[in-house]
């Protein structure tokens, strides 16, 4: 990957590249729609990143380019003034467009103060893009940690406030209102283990450990990816927030199942779906960490199944090409479980089975579902510095 973006680096730029920031993208386990209702998340990191690399250079122009073959030629290129408080950086339309994802990392890096110096870099990356793996924290990471490399003179963010950087420059930039799972996992992924965050409080999150030989994380893609995503995330994120306050509670993570079933009158029927998948979502997501804790994975792979079911029918952000992923995983013996991962309306759902079960569960996966394309990775660390 890092040979593969420095031979881009020497033909666009003709000379060597000096610096570079690497980051995961991310699969969820478990705990999916939580992190924005301050609950609990199963994320690991994957094998797939994003990587940066580049050079300073003298001047006061910046220039990027991305060797993914997905952006149309004349998108590839990026290039601007130096940001500073002279030359301000603001979103541009698209929002999804990659440009975005980057300069919000460039304004929250040094918020705009003019600390940036000119330099040329180049972006590849292995994490399927729209494919609900978390391309966009793996792009923003990388970005942050590269600009790291580049002003080595400013002082460094913590862990936590570098997840939370990038989150803003999601937030401001592509206009995403995500939640904090995605960067922070790419900022704090470990070789083996699985992240149990608390949204609420991300100094509680505990590293558990994933690492037995006979298990397996299958990513299955369905290689859709439906619109409608985009405008439904701050819709259900909204709905959430309208239950909580009308329950009187700071956000969902404070609600019980039995408070949800004893004042249900008060919500909208939309508000009281939400609210069920939300509620019993953060309590799977406990039970799931505490069952990976004692290698019960017959336990896992039912606590995984029942969050697809609560997902497609309580939150309403699956499709059918995802049901028929799980419903096609879930018939193969040696299968734990299946479930849609990431936001939803497409993308890729994650299945938890036995190694000698493995090849039957692709073979079967793909003979009902032509498109499927699989990745399989152990979690592996976060963002790191490349070395040159
Ligand atoms: C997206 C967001 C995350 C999270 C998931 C759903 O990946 O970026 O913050 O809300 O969707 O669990």
């Amino acid at each position: 990957m890092v040979e593969l973006a420095v031979e881009l680096f020497r033909k666009q730029f003709g000379c060597e590249p000096q610096i570079g920031g690497c980051s995961p993208g991310r699969v969820n386990l478990i705990g999916e729609h939580t992190d924005y209702n301050d609950g609990y998340v199963l994320p690991m990191a994957l094998e797939n990143v994003t990587v940066v690399i580049g050079r300073r250079v003298d001047g006061d122009v910046c220039t990027i380019v991305t060797g993914t073959e997905e952006v149309p030629e004349d998108q590839r290129i990026l290039t601007f003034p130096t940001p500073g408080p002279s030359s301000l950086l603001q979103p541009i339309e698209p929002p999804k467009l990659w440009h975005n994802y980057v300069k919000g990392v460039l304004v929250a890096f040094d918020d705009n103060k003019g600390n940036i110096p000119a330099f040329q870099a180049v972006i590849v990356t292995t994490v399927p893009l729209g494919g609900g793996l978390s391309s966009s924290a793996a792009l923003e990471v990388a970005t942050y940690v590269f600009l790291e490399q580049l002003c080595p003179q400013l002082p460094k963010r913590s862990d936590k406030e570098k997840a939370l950087a990038c989150q803003w420059a999601e937030h401001r930039f592509p206009k995403m209102p995500c939640g904090i799972m995605d960067q922070y996992i790419s900022v704090m992924g470990k070789k083996d283990y699985a992240l149990l965050i608390d949204c609420r409080n991300l100094a509680e999150s505990e590293h558990v450990p994933l690492n037995d030989p006979q298990v397996v994380v299958l990513i299955t893609n369905s290689c859709v990816k439906h619109e409608l995503g985009d405008s439904a995330y701050p819709l259900l994120r909204a709905q959430c927030e309208s239950a909580a306050k009308k329950l009187n509670k700071p956000s969902l993570r404070d609600v019980t199942t039995e408070q949800v079933e004893a004042e249900k009158g008060k919500l909208t029927d939309d508000e009281l779906k939400r609210c069920r998948h939300v509620v019993s979502e953060i309590q799977r997501t406990k039970a799931a960490a505490d069952a990976l804790k004692t290698n019960n994975y017959v336990q896992f792979g039912k606590l995984m199944n029942q969050s697809h079911n609560s997902l497609r029918d309580d939150y309403e952000v699956s499709c059918k090409e995802l049901d028929r992923l799980v419903a096609l995983a879930q018939e193969v013996p040696g299968v734990y479980g299946s479930r849609m991962t990431g936001a939803g309306f497409g993308g890729c759902t994650v299945t938890l089975v036995q190694r000698d079960a493995l090849k039957a569960a692709k073979e079967h996966i793909q003979a009902g579902y032509k498109r499927a394309t699989f990745i399989e990775s152990s979690p592996a660390d976060g963002a790191r510095s490349v070395s040159l």
